[in-house]
C-alpha cells in the first residue's frame, strides 16, 4: 500500500524551453529543485543512492579524523518516506531519454517502497532487475541472519534501452572441455563431439564466457581501503562502473540526485561519460569536487583474483586434511585451519608451512596462535625438508621466541605432507 500524494500530469511534463544540456556539473540543493536545471530527455543513467529509512543520522569521519560527515535518514512514517522518492523519481523519468535507464540502490528497510514507486512511475513493464549486491562481513552482532547484501532496481524508460553485454569468467566448476569442443548430434540424436575428415574433435568458437547474472558479488570497501573518503555509506567505484559500462557508453550523460561523496561522478569521469552530482549537503559537494580533481579508486585483489582464490590460498595444502572436518582461517599467518572435532575442551589448530617459512619460524607461528587460542593441541604440515632452511629467505616476521617457561600441556605434531615424503624416501634425504 503506497500513500504518496498523486502528482497531476502538469507536475509530469513541466519544463523549462531555454535550459541547455549541461555536463560535468556538481549541483548543491534540494535534487527535486536541482534537476530542473537539466532539460527534459537528455539524461542516458541515472543512479541514485537516497537515504535508505534507516530512522537514524548517519554520521562518519574521514581519514585524517578533522571532519564528520553526516546525512539525515529520519522519517517517522513510510508515507513520508514513499512520497519524498516518488515526487522525485517521477521527476527523474522525464530527464531520461527514451534509451535511458534508472538504477535505485536501497535495501530491505525500503526495498518495497522503492520497488512500488518505481512500478508506479515506470511501469512495471519497464522493471528489468533486481540487482542484488553481495558481499562479505564478518560479525553480526544482532540477534538473526547477518546482511550482507543490498538492492538494486534498474528500470528502462522505454524497451528501447541501450544495453551492453557483459560476460563473466567461467566459475572453476564449468566443464570448460565440454564447452570448448564443438557439439553435434548423431542419428539416434545422442550430443556428440563434432570431428573433422581426419577424425579430430573440431574447437568451438572462442566464448566469451557467462552473461553477468544479477548477483554482484563485489567487496564493501575495507576500513583502510584508500579509496574510502570517510562519508558515511560512501560506494565502491567498481560498483558503479559496472552499472556506466552495462547501460551507457563513452559521452553518455550520468545523473546521481543523492551524490553525496561523488562515486557517481568519479566513476563517470573515469569511464568517459558526462556527469551531473547533486547534493544538499556543502560538505558532500566539496567532498565530491575534491575527489573529482584527484581519483583514487582500490584495486580489489579479490576481483583479480576471484573470491575462491582468496578465500582458498592454501586449498592446495589443505587437500593434506581430505577426510578430516575442519574449518578454513583466512588472511591469519598462524593457522590455516580449526579442526571441529576439539582436544581436551579446547581448538585444534593446523598450520601449513609456506614456501617463504623455515620449519622453525612456522613451528613459532602457530605456536604463537596456540597461546592466543588456548588451544593445547597444534598440527603443523611441513611442506618442505629441514636441511633446506638455508635456501629459505626467511620474512622479516617479528615473532616471539619461545619463552623458557613455555607450557608443556601444549602439543605440537609435524606431519609432513605426501609430497614431501614421497621426495624424501626418492632422493634418500634426511
Ligand atoms: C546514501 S548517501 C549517498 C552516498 C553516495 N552514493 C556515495 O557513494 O558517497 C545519500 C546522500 O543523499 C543526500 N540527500 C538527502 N536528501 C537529499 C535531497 N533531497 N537532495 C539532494 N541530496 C539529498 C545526503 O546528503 C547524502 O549525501
Amino acid at each position: 500500500m503506497f500513500y504518496y500524494v498523486a502528482l497531476n500530469v502538469s507536475d509530469k511534463r513541466r519544463t523549462t524551453p531555454k535550459m541547455i544540456t549541461m555536463a560535468n556539473q556538481l549541483l548543491l540543493g534540494d535534487c527535486l529543485e536541482k534537476m530542473n536545471q537539466i532539460a527534459d530527455s537528455t539524461v542516458d543513467l541515472i543512479y541514485l543512492d537516497p537515504p535508505f529509512f534507516t530512522e537514524r543520522k548517519h554520521k562518519l569521519k574521514n581519514r585524517q579524523r578533522t571532519k564528520e560527515f553526516s546525512f539525515d535518514d529520519i522519517w517517522k512514517q513510510e508515507s513520508s518516506y514513499a512520497e519524498f522518492l516518488h515526487r522525485r523519481i517521477l521527476k527523474m523519468r522525464t530527464l531520461l531519454k527514451d534509451t535511458g535507464s534508472i538504477f535505485v540502490h536501497c535495501d530491505k528497510m525500503a526495498n518495497h517502497i522503492v520497488r512500488g514507486v518505481l512500478d508506479d512511475v515506470f511501469g512495471s513493464d519497464c522493471f528489468q532487475s533486481e540487482i542484488i549486491w553481495q558481499y562479505k562481513r564478518w560479525s553480526n552482532a544482532k540477534k538473526g541472519l547477518l546482511p550482507s547484501h543490498q538492492n538494486i532496481y534498474f528500470y528502462s524508460k522505454t524497451q528501447d534501452f541501450t544495453f551492453n553485454k557483459v560476460f563473466m569468467p567461467y566459475s572453476e566448476a564449468t566443464n570448460l572441455d565440454q564447452i570448448l569442443q564443438r557439439r553435434t548430434r548423431d542419428k539416434h540424436n545422442k550430443s556428440i563431439y563434432a570431428r573433422d575428415d581426419k577424425g579430430n574433435i573440431q574447437q568451438a568458437d572462442a566464448k566469451q564466457g557467462v552473461p553477468l547474472s544479477d548477483v554482484w558479488d563485489i567487496p564493501y570497501l575495507n576500513p583502510k581501503a584508500k579509496e574510502r573518503v570517510g562519508y558515511p555509506t560512501q560506494k565502491p567505484l567498481l560498483l558503479l562502473e559496472r552499472i556506466i559500462d552495462l547501460v551507457t557508453n563513452e559521452n553518455d550523460l550520468v545523473l546521481d540526485p543523492f551524490c553525496g561523496s561523488g562515486t557517481t561522478c568519479v566513476a563517470a569521469s573515469l569511464t568517459n561519460r558526462k556527469y551531473i552530482g547533486i547534493d544538499q549537503s556543502e560538505d558532500a559537494v566539496q567532498l565530491s569536487q575534491a575527489r573529482l580533481d584527484n581519483p583514487i579508486k582500490t584495486e580489489s585483489t579479490l576481483m583479480k583474483k576471484g573470491r575462491k582464490a582468496f578465500e582458498n590460498a592454501n586449498v592446495d595444502a589443505l587437500q593434506c586434511l581430505v577426510g578430516i572436518e575442519y574449518n578454513p582461517v583466512h588472511r591469519n599467518q598462524g593457522i590455516d585451519a580449526i579442526l571441529v572435532e576439539h582436544h581436551d575442551g579446547t581448538p585444534v589448530l593446523v598450520k601449513i608451512q609456506k614456501d617463504s617459512e623455515t620449519l622453525q619460524q612456522a613451528r613459532q607461528l602457530l605456536r604463537n596462535a596456540m597461546k592466543v587460542k588456548a588451544s593445547k593441541m597444534g598440527f603443523l604440515i611441513q611442506t618442505q625438508p629441514a636441511q633446506e632452511e638455508h635456501k629459505v629467505d626467511p620474512k622479516p616476521y617479528t615473532y616471539k621466541q619461545d619463552p623458557p617457561d613455555q607450557d608443556v600441556s601444549a602439543t605440537i605434531h609435524i606431519v609432513e605432507t605426501v609430497e614431501l615424503s614421497i621426495k624424501r624416501s626418492i632422493n634418500n634425504f634426511l
